[in-house]
């Protein structure tokens, strides 16, 4: 794509208007909010939220910001019945009703029942949290397609975090999404990574499959997909496909789920886009709950599994940051492979089509 639309303001404005606030939006895992009162305070293309779960257990996301001047009502993650602003005391309840605003007797036409928390929407699927800033938006069910029918077998449902990595990093958040759903960088940016946990491994092209506009998934075999160490101990999802215990699947729910399926575990990326040139990144590394239970998982997770991912995150921040410092006023667009690229392609297809509309 042309270089404006990875350095653009108003461009990215336009993203977050056209994408961002209309799609299902990863939230957190529904393990992060445990029990009633539980929340997590995050950022969405800049809105403040808190994703919280009610005292009847009922998964929310509300406004973090207080009806009164605005302050922010919760940090971090945490536990709390009511939401009480630190400023002036003005207290919500859980759904995001304002009951107590003190000293507000004698204030014109004042009613509580006028300055409630906007609410957003918040629907789960595999233990995953989404959240949609549009009210006419598809359930997110409907909104996935065949996705959760393809993954049943992996229950992911039954994972639960056991590790996350936090990077924030120079570069437009869409360089991000395109380096992570193509394998045609692996043979050259990991190649540290390859020599180090995978010595002598053939770098063989992702098949690509999927529903433009929906998911798209890029698969290879475990070795190339760099998540199944060679040595592995931890045992794989049971009742896996002889086809899907091969291989390693990288994909992509339009827009934020970008989400890598090895036979034992899932890791995904949530990213954060802060402007056009700035994004962070949430790593996340979940295992089925049975393999958490075995004695030995910590040791073999510490030293097996977590170093591997840790490498390839740092690989990929470099090499975005690397690409968004390449684009300027003489960048123009390039081709793509047609064996490695059909991801790309499509994403960039997507963006377009979003934020200047599809072809007439
Ligand atoms: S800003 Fe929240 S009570 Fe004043
Ligand atoms: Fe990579």
């Amino acid at each position: 794509m042309p270089p404006d639309v990875y350095t653009s303001r108003d461009w990215y404005e336009r993203e977050v208007e056209t994408i961002f606030m209309k799609s299902w939006l990863v939230a957190t895992r529904v393990e992060e909010i445990p029990k009633p009162g539980d929340y997590v305070r995050l950022d969405i293309v800049g809105v403040p939220l808190l994703i919280l779960r009610d005292r009847k257990g009922v998964v929310r996301a509300v406004s973090a910001s207080c009806r009164h001047r605005g302050s922010e009502l919760a940090t971090g993650t945490g536990n709390c019945m009511t939401l009480v602003c630190p400023y002036h005391a003005w207290t919500y309840s859980l759904e995001g009703e304002l009951k107590h605003a003190p000293s507000m007797e004698g204030a014109k036409d004042f009613r509580k029942s006028d300055y409630n928390l906007p609410t957003v929407r918040a629907e789960t699927w595999g233990g995953f949290v989404f959240i949609n800033f549009d009210d006419d938006a598809p359930p997110l069910l409907e909104t996935l397609g065949d996705l959760p029918d393809r993954l049943s077998s992996y229950a992911l449902e039954d994972m639960k975090v056991t590790r996350k990595w936090e990077n924030r990093f120079n570069a437009n958040w869409k360089i991000w999404v395109e380096n992570s759903r193509e394998g045609y960088h692996v043979g050259v940016v990991h190649k540290p990574s390859l020599d180090r946990f995978y010595p002598g491994a053939r770098v063989t092209p992702f098949e690509a499959a999927g529903v433009p506009g929906i998911y798209a998934i890029n698969t290879s075999d475990n070795e190339n997909g760099l998540y199944v160490p060679r040595n592995r101990t931890l045992p794989f999802v049971e009742g896996l496909s002889a086809e899907d215990q091969e291989r390693t699947h990288f994909l992509i729910f339009y827009p934020h789920l970008l989400m890598n399926v090895p036979p034992d575990r899932i890791t995904f990326h949530q990213y954060f886009p802060e402007g056009p040139e700035w994004t962070r990144i949430v790593t996340w590394c979940c295992f089925p709950q049975s393999t958490i239970e075995r004695e030995d998982f910590e040791r073999e997770a510490e030293e097996k599994y977590y170093p591997s991912m840790v490498q390839f995150i740092d690989e990929d921040k470099g090499i975005c940051e690397v690409v968004h410092r390449g684009i300027g006023r003489l960048t123009t667009p390039g081709r793509y492979s047609p064996s490695q690229e059909k991801t790309v392609y499509e994403f960039a297809n997507y963006v377009l089509d979003h934020v200047i509309g599809p072809p007439a």
